[in-house]
């Protein structure tokens, strides 16, 4: 890959991205379009490519890369605060930014990697398999069920062209501390611990989330340029693993034996379970997560301790 378009480079996943991309194809012109709307420069301080700050829903590609011609796009861009009600602007900026991307994509049918979102699933399922109906609980989620409406749409009208959705469950790993309340579990229950507090969960803490490593998000998401066909695939470990089952985890990597705290759930649109079904992502893409949530998590505190 020579020329490679990355929005939401700033951000969590997106600069474990962009950083990978840079390691894999050191040749390559990287070209990160982001607003900094959630990201922090300091997720980037090696990147050597170009920095395009903008509003990906409001930017004119065919304008600003009138000279390049892009040998993937990966679109990471999205408000991702799931707290945010603002039902105007999660739609507006998280759809037509997707739309800006496929409209100019489909130029040259430039291979697009997006970033879905396991909250497509809902509530109320256990095993979350890719073909299942959208059951968005909150407007967050009603977004990215949009992107994989329109994603879909696009393909049919354009069969020889890739447009490949990876659905991102539980992600946790370096580069995510900017996003504070929005971060993962792993790394909130982490800031709990070592500042010597006992760790903070809902109600029983056996709730469970797939939680997936971002080195495993994004293997799969370079991997996913090289989909046979356009379609949607779940990212997860395929591993639930309970709240309670994370503070275990910690304790051990931390060599601590702090005690859970149980707190009231205020949320009426809460994951009860996540659980990625990982048997299409295995067959079309070959791809299976090197990291089980308790070796992640071990791997994960052990990099953010310097070691
Ligand atoms: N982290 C997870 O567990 C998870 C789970 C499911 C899906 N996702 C999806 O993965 C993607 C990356 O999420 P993340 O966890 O890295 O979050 P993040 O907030 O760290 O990254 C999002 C980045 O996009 C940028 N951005 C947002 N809207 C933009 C716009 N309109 N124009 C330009 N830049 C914009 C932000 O400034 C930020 O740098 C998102 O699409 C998110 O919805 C993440």
């Amino acid at each position: 890959m020579k020329n490679i378009l990355v929005t939401g480079g700033a951000g969590f996943i997106g600069s474990n991205l962009v950083l990978a991309l840079q390691r894999k194809y050191p040749e390559a012109r990287i070209v990160v379009v982001d607003d900094f709307r959630s990201g922090d420069f300091k997720n980037l301080e090696t990147y050597r490519g170009d920095f395009v700050s903008a509003d990906v829903s409001r930017l004119d590609l065919s304008e600003k890369f009138s000279d390049l011609t892009f040998d993937a796009i990966f679109h990471e861009a999205s408000i991702t605060d799931t707290t945010i009600h603002d039902q105007q602007l999660q739609v507006h900026d998280n759809v037509e930014g997707f739309r800006r991307v496929l409209d100019y994509a489909v130029i040259h049918q430039t291979p697009v990697v997006y970033a879905s979102s396991a909250a497509t699933y809902g509530t109320e399922r256990t095993l979350m398999q890719e073909d299942m109906t959208p059951a968005p609980a909150n407007i967050y989620a009603f977004s990215k069920v949009q992107l994989d409406n329109l994603a879909r749409a696009y393909a049919q009208n354009n069969l020889a062209w890739k447009i490949v959705g990876v659905r991102y469950f539980n992600v946790y790993g370096m580069n995510e501390a900017h996003k504070l309340a929005a971060a993962s579990m792993i790394y909130q229950l982490y800031c709990q611990m070592i500042a010597g507090k006992r760790p903070r969960v809902f109600v029983g803490g056996e709730q469970k989330r797939d939680f997936v490593s971002v080195k495993d998000v994004v293997d799969l998401t370079i991997r996913a340029v090289e989909a046979p066909s356009s379609g949607v695939y779940n990212c997860g470990s395929g591993v639930p693993f309970s709240f309670n089952e994370v503070i275990e985890a910690l304790n051990e990597a931390l060599g601590t034996a702090l005690e859970p705290e149980y707190i009231e759930n205020p949320y009426s649109f809460y994951q009860p379970h996540t659980e990625a079904d990982m048997t299409r992502t295995q067959r079309d893409l070959g791809f299976s997560p090197t990291w089980q949530p308790r070796e992640g998590i071990a791997d994960y505190v052990r990099s953010l301790q310097g070691a």
